[in-house]
């Protein structure tokens, strides 16, 4: 089992849920490449993507292998020109590496959205919308047509030390989508803190620069969860 937690104020139990529901959406299907109507617009960088990646054009998704052995996945979803005003969620599209939301009259992209998105490098948004995690987590950010571009996700880890100091002890600190980060127990050592070692599932830990607070926060959380469990 997994343990999670954003820097949102959200209650970490509700990231668990989550996470399992992205990965039970993973393998029901592409319902998110209905999310709008049509195919991949002509008028998106997806598709000239596409073709490049050799994907296949399967509604707003782009989806391909890297090898036969292994499942296609999304790995560019257009959802441009189609009217939304939020985006709330976008399940089973973790591996994605580009995404279109420009042309939308989106006023609210919700934080937790990119939870886990390893692979995004480029996004096309409405001029007013700004980049996941801000400037900071981009290597570039531009405003172009119209519509604002960020290219080329940064690693939270590497940002000046900052990082580093919000990991406990014994962990690991890894990138996790734009503006995240997580902190995994370093081999052999588990638990509270990373104290311990011991076969205890590994413990992650999401957050922003400077989430200390979160952070012991979320370590409460886990020794009263512990608690509760060997009751
Ligand atoms: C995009 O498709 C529309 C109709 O489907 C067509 O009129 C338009 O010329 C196309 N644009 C480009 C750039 O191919
Ligand atoms: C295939 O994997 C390589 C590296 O393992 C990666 O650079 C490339 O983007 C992947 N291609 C697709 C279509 O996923
Ligand atoms: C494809 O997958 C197989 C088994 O998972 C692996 O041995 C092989 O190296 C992979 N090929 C490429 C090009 O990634
Ligand atoms: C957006 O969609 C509308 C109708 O769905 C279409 O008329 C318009 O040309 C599209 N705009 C762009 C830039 O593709
Ligand atoms: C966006 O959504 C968050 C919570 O999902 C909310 O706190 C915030 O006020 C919203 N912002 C706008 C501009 O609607
Ligand atoms: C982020 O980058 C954009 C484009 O370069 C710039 O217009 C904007 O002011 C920057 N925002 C912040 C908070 O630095
Ligand atoms: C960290 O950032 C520096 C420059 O900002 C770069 O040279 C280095 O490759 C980065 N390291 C990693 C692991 O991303």
């Amino acid at each position: 089992m997994k343990v999670v937690l954003s820097w949102s104020e959200t209650a970490a139990l509700i990231f668990i849920l989550n996470v399992c529901f992205n990965e039970s959406y993973q393998l029901t299907g592409l319902q998110v490449c209905s999310l709008c109507g049509g195919t991949v617009q002509n008028t998106s960088d997806v598709g000239p993507f596409c073709s490049s990646s050799a994907g296949r054009i399967d509604r707003r998704c782009c989806l391909a292998n890297n090898n036969t052995s292994d499942p296609e996945r999304i790995i560019g979803l257009d959802l441009s020109n189609c009217s939304l005003t939020q985006v709330k969620e976008l399940p089973g599209a973790s591996k994605v590496f580009m995404i279109d939301l420009s042309l939308n009259p989106i006023v609210n992209i919700s934080e937790k959205v990119f939870l886990g998105f390893l692979g995004l490098n480029y996004m096309i948004l409405p001029q007013d919308v700004l980049c996941p995690g801000g400037n900071v987590s981009w290597q570039k950010v531009e405003v172009k047509q119209g519509k604002r571009l960020c290219e080329g996700q940064n690693n939270m880890c590497n940002q000046t030390g900052q990082m580093s100091m919000s990991c406990p002890e014994h962990s690991l600190c890894g990138p996790y989508g734009p503006g995240f980060f997580e902190c995994s127990c370093a081999e052999n050592y588990q638990g509270y803190k990373c104290l311990r070692q011991g076969e205890f599932p590994v413990v992650e830990v999401f957050g922003p620069l400077a989430a200390s607070t979160v952070v012991i926060s979320f370590l409460v959380w886990v020794t009263q969860r512990r608690k509760a469990k060997s009751l």
